[in-house]
């Protein structure tokens, strides 16, 4: 069931290799369509709210019922895999759909719209709006690449049934079920796990990160006539940047990181000297000064290079989230449920972002769990993670749901 859902999920992408699917477009509300009617067929509701978030409950567990919310985004980056995310958002319906009966403490099968930040670059759109945070505002300010406005893409999945429509005033998605508490299963993404030939990894903490898109601008000019010394060559003080950004995160030492994994020149010929050139880049750390001193370096680091090289730059904070302590009680039920299981296990920090981080930031009581990824390979086609570690998580997420009587303090 879980291997067959994941593979049934992978059909609904983008063509090319592995899975894209940007949310609120025909794939993703194709893959939230499919699952809410897996979740039909398992005798639960499937209700979306305003922000594309889907919930899957009891149908007696009427929306505003305070509920355990168990899930993760089915969203992804372009030409990624079949389980970031996806096994999260599975694993959430199974749980839902096991603790059906559960009335004191409602368990709620979750599916977050807009994670990966693929297509709104506006810090887990979905997740904020569940916890009550999504401004209206940037319905009109938060724009895709193609200039689609948030509202209009949600205009789009409400007439694919994949969202409520949006209410007027200052709440436009009203919360439909208040976390009580959260829990989310991932792949790992990284090799630790299987490294350590561990079947669960407990998370305590989640790195913060900054993303920022450096504006370049130098003057287009033609390649064959103009000589070296009078260039002011946009692309080239971005190939600069480029590599300073990962110097700085060289020198900083680990667990720190920082990429550019997007650049762009124009007007983009062979015979024009590039007048403009664009550079994403995003740093992490898990130490909240850390990031905030690594954005602050990498910004240097590039303004000296513009200033060197006589070219205008532009550096804007697009994204950013501190880093996220999880429930620590919660975290000490998971270990002693581990070792009475005999689950082979340990804490550890993820340097992936989840959706778990805004509701820990958010005071809910907020757990993680992961799974072995292959290689530690992930955001890539050949991310996988083996059938039975699949299962071994599964199992794990289910049976800490069910035992959860009480919702543990918060963080
Ligand atoms: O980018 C991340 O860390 C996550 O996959 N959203
Ligand atoms: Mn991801
Ligand atoms: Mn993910």
């Amino acid at each position: 069931m879980l291997s067959e859902t994941l593979a049934g999920l992978g059909r609904f992408s983008a063509d090319g290799p592995g899975v894209t699917r940007f949310a609120y477009d025909d794939h993703w509300c194709d893959a939230q369509r499919w699952l809410a009617g897996r979740a039909v067929e398992l005798g639960l509701t499937a209700t979306p709210d305003a922000a594309g978030n889907l919930f899957f409950h009891a149908p007696d567990v009427a929306p505003g019922t305070p509920a355990v919310l168990v899930g993760s985004h089915l969203d992804t980056v372009r030409h990624g895999g079949l389980y970031d995310g996806a096994y999260g958002a599975v694993c959430g319906l199974l749980v839902a759909a096991e603790l059906r009966d559960r009335k004191d403490l409602p368990v709620v099968g979750m599916v977050t719209a807009e994670e990966e930040g693929s297509r709104y670059s506006g810090d887990m759109l979905g997740t904020r709006a569940i916890l009550g945070r999504m401004s209206p505002t940037e319905l009109d300010t938060m724009r895709d690449e193609a200039g689609i406005s948030w509202r209009d893409a949600l205009r789009h999945a409400h007439e694919r049934d994949c969202a409520t429509s949006l209410a007027a005033g200052a709440r436009p998605c009203p919360v439909m079920f208040p976390p009580a508490a959260m829990i989310e299963i991932h792949i790992e993404q990284g090799p630790v796990l299987e490294s350590e030939r561990l079947a669960i990894g407990i998370v305590e903490h989640i790195v913060g990160y900054r993303r920022l898109r450096a504006r370049v601008r130098g003057e287009a000019r033609h390649a064959g006539t103009t000589p070296m010394r009078l260039r002011k060559d946009a692309l080239a003080a971005a190939a600069e940047m480029i590599l300073a950004v990962e110097n700085e995160a060289r020198e900083m030492g680990e667990p720190a990181v920082a990429t550019a994994g997007h650049v762009t020149a124009e007007p983009g010929l062979y015979n024009v000297v590039p007048g403009a050139s664009e550079v994403w880049i995003e740093m992490r750390h898990v130490d909240v000064e850390k990031v905030a001193a690594l954005e602050a370096s990498v910004t240097a680091r590039c303004r000296s290079i513009a200033a060197r090289r006589e070219v205008d730059l532009d550096m804007e904070r697009v994204a950013g989230l501190e880093p996220a302590a999880l429930s620590t009680p919660m975290a000490r039920e998971a270990e002693s449920l581990a070792r009475e299981l005999g689950v082979a296990h340990r804490r550890m920090v993820s340097g992936a972002g989840h959706d778990a981080m805004l509701f820990a930031a958010a005071g809910v009581p907020t757990l993680m769990f992961f799974v072995p990824s292959r290689g530690g390979i992930s955001h890539a086609p050949d991310e996988h993670t083996d059938p039975a570690d699949l299962w071994t998580g599964l199992r794990f997420l289910l049976e800490f749901a069910r035992r959860m009587t009480i919702v543990p303090e918060a963080v």
